[in-house]
């Protein structure tokens, strides 16, 4: 989607923007049309001066670019086009075909996919396979792309996915070469990242993002009530930022998020997504996931789409994987919603 006529635009030929404001825009970091179709307008007023009117006037002028270009879609469609749109979107596979099953055909492009469950219940090992598997060509349910993975926590371990790589018959070496890894050490450094993230999706060809985990940073530096609202607004940027992003790059983006209680912790509801409505609204598709004994639930969460269910996966030297006896045990629906409160005691 990234056409290269569209790339090589200045983002002076958008109309209203001079020498001057121009320059501002680069110190700050908005190189091209595209850059600044997905800014901020809180962030991009800050940088440049004037008013919020005037930022968003810019960012709405990129956008309509785009859209006459043919790069973005117009604001009104009618839904059969829509539909056609969808079916020609990319799919991801995870790894493991109950959850594609899950998803519909794999992570979409175009979409924000959240992950959510509490510590151990294999939100990194999603992460790690999906390193290995967005690289696949499309027709083995790849996205034949780079992967740009954020790591918050240090988790990453490029061992692990050698051996995810080498677990299902791929080259380690090339699939290690195509994955940028971008350590973030506070919140205000995971800000910056996302916001300069256009550029790295160019430099890398990238398909794929990952955030593991979008919330912990935030979630350690504003810890007080008192600094509730300035956290959850500054996360509500990174999203914001993140649904443009997914769109306009036509890119897959994967994060994951916390539950809200910590194991030190005698309140909160260890069921719910930390990071509130913020997180919530901006995801496309949210997915809880649950250990359960050695395997792992997953559920999809007020999905537009998706019926209610559960599906069981594992997690293996392959990364995460189907589990080998597939019994009727590894699809479930609402009525096995039961059997749950057994394996909450897990
Ligand atoms: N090579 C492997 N083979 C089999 N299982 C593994 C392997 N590596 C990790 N695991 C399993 O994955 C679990 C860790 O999962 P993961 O790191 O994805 O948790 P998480 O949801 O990211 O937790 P956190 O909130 O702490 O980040 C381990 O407890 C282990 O059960
Ligand atoms: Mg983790």
């Amino acid at each position: 989607m990234t056409d290269n006529n569209i790339l090589e635009l200045e983002i002076e030929d958008i109309e209203g923007i001079g020498p001057t404001t121009a320059k501002k825009m680069r110190e700050a970091g908005v190189n091209s049309v595209m850059e600044l179709a997905t800014a901020v307008p809180d962030e991009l007023c800050a940088d440049i001066g004037g008013s919020k009117e005037t930022a968003a006037t810019f960012i709405m002028a990129a956008q309509k670019f785009l859209r006459e270009s043919g790069v973005l879609d117009n604001e009104f469609t009618t839904a059969d086009v829509e539909l056609e749109k969808r079916k020609s979107l990319l799919r991801c596979s995870t790894g493991a075909k109950v959850l594609d099953e899950l998803l519909r055909g794999g992570i979409e492009t175009q979409a924000i996919t959240e992950f959510y469950g509490e510590f151990g219940s294999g939100k990194s090992q999603i992460c790690h396979t999906l390193c290995v598997t967005s690289q696949l060509p499309v027709q083995e349910g790849g996205l034949d792309g780079g992967v740009i993975l954020i790591d918050t926590e240090g988790t990453f371990r490029p061992e692990r996915v050698d051996q995810i790589a080498r677990s299902r018959g791929l080259d380690p070496e090339q699939i290690l070469k195509r994955i940028a890894i971008c350590k973030a050490y506070n919140s205000s450094h995971l800000e910056l990242i996302v916001k300069s993230i256009g550029k790295y999706i160019d430099d890398f060809k990238a398909k794929m993002i990952i955030i593991d985990s979008v919330i912990s940073l935030h979630r350690a530096e504003f810890a007080g009530r008192g600094t509730l609202a300035d956290r959850q607004q500054r996360l509500n940027g990174i999203m914001h930022k993140l649904v443009r992003i997914a769109e306009i790059y036509n890119v897959a983006i994967v994060i994951t998020n916390q539950v809200q209680s910590s194991p030190d912790a005698f309140f909160g509801d260890p069921t719910k997504p930390a990071g509130g409505n913020v997180i919530g609204h901006a995801s496309t598709y949210r997915i809880y996931l649950k250990k359960a004994g050695n395997d792992r639930i997953a559920r999809i969460i007020d999905s537009p789409y998706h019926p209610y269910a559960d599906v069981r996966f594992t997690v293996n030297e392959k990364g995460v994987d189907d589990i080998e006896s597939d019994s009727p045990k590894t699809k479930r629906g609402a009525k096995d919603k039961d059997k749950d409160k057994e394996d909450e005691a897990d």
